[in-house]
């Protein structure tokens, strides 16, 4: 049987701990994975002592807690702290999830808090989005219209209505913050993530095929009808199971794949 074993500078040492001096019998444990690029040292997992009667009630509030008054070395990203702006997704008790949403008190145990997986990372809990960003720049995540050609002024600003029926075939898109919570839990996108889109940026493919106000469907799903780019999906569904957002990228990703048979 073949033995898969990570490299040794890959394998994760135990860490520094940080106890709580209070008598609080709200104490939380978390376990936070660690690792600096300028350091040439192992990954670690770091665990810290938090009081709750002191913190909010998310994981992103412990996060900020820790930073602030333990550990400022710990590096996070955030920003809206309202489950919006996609930024605090991380891997909280092994799911993919946003920090801001994810309540303390739903992890009975203690919380193991990792970067999203299958990423490379740039420090501590932040993954690198450097491709999945160029991938999602290749489905042109725009408004395209005919009318480039179209000098007249008047033209270009015209409003583009669009009817509430046609509103609502956008629903279920839309509401995607970017977190990539649902690409970094996909195995297609772990095995072939250089070539499979993945479920985030085919959520967004669809997103704007389905825009009545865009005029570039056909060209959109032409471009897209590829056995990389599209096809590796195999509706494995831990893309829909792991959205913070509740949004279903299976059933964006097989509507595409029906509109190119239907609409050939
Ligand atoms: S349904 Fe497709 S995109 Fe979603 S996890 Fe499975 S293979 Fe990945
Ligand atoms: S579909 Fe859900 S999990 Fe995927 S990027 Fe959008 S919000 Fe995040
Ligand atoms: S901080 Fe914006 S989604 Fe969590």
């Amino acid at each position: 049987m073949v033995d898969f074993m990570l490299p040794k500078n890959s394998r994760i040492k135990k860490g520094k701990k940080y106890f709580c001096k209070s008598n609080s019998k709200a104490i939380k444990k978390l376990k936070i994975y660690r690792w600096d690029p300028e350091k040439n040292e192992n990954p670690r997992l770091d665990t810290y002592e938090i009081d709750k009667s002191n913190c909010g009630p998310m994981v992103l509030d412990a996060l900020i807690k820790i930073k602030n008054e333990i550990d400022t070395t710990l590096t996070f990203r955030r920003s809206c702290r309202e489950g919006v702006c996609g930024s605090c997704a991380m891997n909280i008790d092994g799911v993919n999830t946003l920090a801001c949403i994810k309540p303390i008190d739903e992890v009975k145990k203690d919380i193991n808090v990792y970067p999203l997986p299958h990423m490379r990372v740039v420090k501590d809990l932040v993954p690198d989005l450097t491709e999945a960003y160029k991938q999602l720049k290749s489905i042109k995540p725009w408004l395209q219209r005919n009318n480039n050609k179209d000098t007249n002024k008047k033209n270009i600003l015209v409003e583009k209505k669009q009817s509430p029926k046609d509103r609502a075939k956008i629903d279920g898109n839309w509401e995607c913050v970017l977190c990539f919570c649902c690409t970094t839990s996909c195995p297609s996108y772990w095995w072939n993530g250089d070539e499979y889109l993945g479920p985030a940026v085919l959520l967004q493919a669809s997103r704007w095929i389905n825009d009545s106000r865009d005029e570039k469907r056909k060209e959109r799903l032409k471009e897209i009808n590829d056995s990389l780019k599209l096809y590796r999906c195999h509706s494995i569904m831990n893309c829909t199971r792991s959205c913070p957002k509740g949004l279903n990228p299976a059933k964006a990703i097989a509507d595409i794949k029906k509109a190119i048979v239907t609409e050939k």
